[in-house]
């Protein structure tokens, strides 16, 4: 795999260490995350950059095991109906296909009438996965979840009409080490 520039300097960074060792994460050991840990990573959240400041996200945190669970299940059940036959079954074979396993879930609202919202959410999202590979924890974002919204508990969540879910972040003590995917290099075009 080629070496990316920066790569070279994660020994002597630590924001570019942590950048360069974030993985999407999808095993999770048995082990709770903290009110006080996740507090950390929504500040960190919180301290992204947004259009106008208008700090659009909003946080809902699901750390109750059978509740994670729960919403797993029923955004399958709900994404199934929008895939190909060969994904569906994956999907509802797998013990927990949309939070695998993770002890904590982050949904990441905003609301309907931002025009930014989607890049505020970005921003504030990478925040929190690298908050949270620096305090030696694991995450994965998960898009699965804009299907949420028909999924029967829905409600359980108590999240206004005006706000899209936009994201979710799932958080945990990582199980395994996965393996970093290759960069594609070519994509810029330096103009002179
Ligand atoms: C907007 C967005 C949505 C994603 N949705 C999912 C998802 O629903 N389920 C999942 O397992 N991974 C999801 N991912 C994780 C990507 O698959 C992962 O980031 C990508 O394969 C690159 O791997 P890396 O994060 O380890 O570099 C999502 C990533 C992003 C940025």
């Amino acid at each position: 795999m080629e070496t990316l520039t920066a790569e070279i300097m994660t020994e002597k960074n630590p924001i570019l260490k942590t950048i360069y060792e974030r993985r999407a994460v999808r095993s999770y050991l048995d082990k709770p995350v903290s009110r006080e840990v996740i507090e950390q990573l929504l500040d960190a959240g919180r301290m992204a950059p947004s259009a106008v400041n208008k700090q659009p996200w909003k946080f809902y945190v699901l750390t109750k095991k059978e509740t994670v669970k729960q919403f797993s299940d029923e955004i399958g059940k709900v994404a199934a109906k929008h895939f190909h036959l060969s994904i569906v079954s994956g999907i509802l074979k797998a013990t927990d296909a949309v939070f695998h396993g993770a002890p904590a879930v982050i949904f990441i609202t905003a609301p309907k009438d931002n025009e930014w919202a989607s890049l505020d959410v970005g921003m504030c999202s990478q925040n929190i996965m690298l908050a949270a590979k620096s305090l030696g924890l694991d995450t994965c974002p998960i898009g699965m979840v804009k299907f949420v919204e028909d999924a029967p508990g829905f409600s359980k969540l108590n999240i206004p009409h005006s706000e899209n879910v936009l994201l979710a972040i799932i958080v945990g003590y990582s199980k395994d080490k996965p393996s970093v995917h290759s960069r594609n290099k070519k994509n810029v075009s330096y103009i002179d």
